[in-house]
């Protein structure tokens, strides 16, 4: 199977996950697109979403599913979304589609986090992926500096084929840690967060996922966690 095909197929999984009647919160990235994808089949059973990026709303609008702006809701059932990495234990990194700070908000509010990933995202230890901070543009050097001293390689997100920084839908720049070994998800993501400027960091340690649902050859595997 190709990794589209595995991913589709967590995507489709995923449906079982939905709560008639309910607001659904939705993640971005390659995934989560598949999943938007099956989600339009069964839209009518939802009341709608709330999406973690502008990409995905408008992904859901074009589909005819209702989206909430988060304020308007109180409750949301469940959200579903891919990961960059995840350990067996559901910590997380994520923020590789830019989306992290919307993706965690969402998270954080809902009742149930559902990732869905191909296999090749399960890891022993997070940290080969480098890891996202959203940042406000006038700290990031100091925050570059301050992962440099915790041990990482920072680098600035660009904007593809420029040098100008990557901006987010919340107009902050993204910082990309390269050669972190991440051994204490939750305590390293508190760590972060401390520090000023960072407006946040796409460990998901301390809100990980509840399940994921794993799409291998073998088929989708679900780890509940
Ligand atoms: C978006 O900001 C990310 O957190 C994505 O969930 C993550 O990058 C996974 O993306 P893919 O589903 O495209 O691999």
């Amino acid at each position: 199977m190709t990794q589209d095909e595995l991913k589709q197929a967590v995507a489709r999984a995923a449906i079982d996950y939905v709560v008639d009647g309910e607001i659904i919160g939705v993640g971005t990235g390659s995934t989560a697109n598949f999943f938007i994808d099956e989600l339009a089949r069964i839209k009518d059973r939802i009341k709608g979403t709330v999406a973690s990026s502008e990409a995905t709303a408008a992904r859901l609008r074009g589909h005819g599913i209702p989206v909430f702006d988060l304020n308007e809701v109180t409750s949301i059932a469940v959200y579903i979304d891919g990961a960059d990495e995840i350990t067996s234990g559901g910590a997380m990194i994520k923020g590789g589609g830019a989306a992290l700070t919307r993706e965690k908000i969402v998270a954080s509010v809902s009742k149930k986090f559902v990732c869905i990933a191909d296999g090749s995202k399960l890891v022993d230890v997070l940290g080969k992926f480098p890891l996202p901070i959203e940042v406000l543009p006038m700290a990031r050097n100091a925050v570059m500096r301050r992962m440099a001293a915790l041990g990482g390689q920072p680098k600035l997100r660009t904007k593809a084929g420029s040098d100008d920084a990557f901006i987010t839908d919340n107009g902050g720049e993204l910082v990309d840690v390269a050669g972190l070994q991440i051994t204490d998800p939750a305590g390293f993501e508190m760590q972060i967060n401390q520090i000023v400027g960072v407006v946040a960091v796409g460990l998901f340690a301390q809100r990980g996922a509840d399940v994921c649902l794993l799409g291998t050859s073998e088929g989708v595997k679900k780890l509940e966690f």
